[in-house]
C-alpha cells in the first residue's frame, strides 16, 4: 500500500483505544475508488495479527437483492 501513513497511525491509534475497553467509531470517506476498503482491509489486518475479534458487514443495494437472498 502506496501512502496512507497519517490515515493508518490514526486508525491504529483507535484500535490501541479499543484494546484498552474504549470503544469508538472510524468512518472512511471518499470518493469512488480513493481507497477507503483497501485502508479498511489493512486495518483488518492489523486487528487481526492482534488477535482481536473481527466482524464485517456490508450494505446492499436493493431490498429486493434481500428478498431473493437466502
Ligand atoms: N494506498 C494505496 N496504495 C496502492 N493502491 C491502492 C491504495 N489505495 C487503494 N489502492 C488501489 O486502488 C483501487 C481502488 O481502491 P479501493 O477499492 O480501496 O477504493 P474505494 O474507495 O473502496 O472505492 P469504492 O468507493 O468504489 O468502494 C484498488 O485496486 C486498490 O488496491
Ligand atoms: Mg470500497
Amino acid at each position: 500500500m502506496i501512502g496512507r501513513e497519517s490515515e493508518l497511525r490514526g486508525v491504529t491509534e483507535s484500535l490501541t483505544s479499543a484494546r484498552a475497553g474504549r470503544g469508538g467509531a472510524v468512518f472512511l470517506v471518499g470518493e469512488g475508488g480513493i481507497g477507503k476498503s483497501r485502508l479498511a482491509e489493512a486495518v483488518a489486518q492489523q486487528a487481526f495479527a492482534a488477535e482481536m475479534t473481527l466482524m464485517r458487514a456490508a450494505a446492499v443495494r436493493s431490498a429486493r437483492w434481500c428478498r431473493s437472498g437466502p
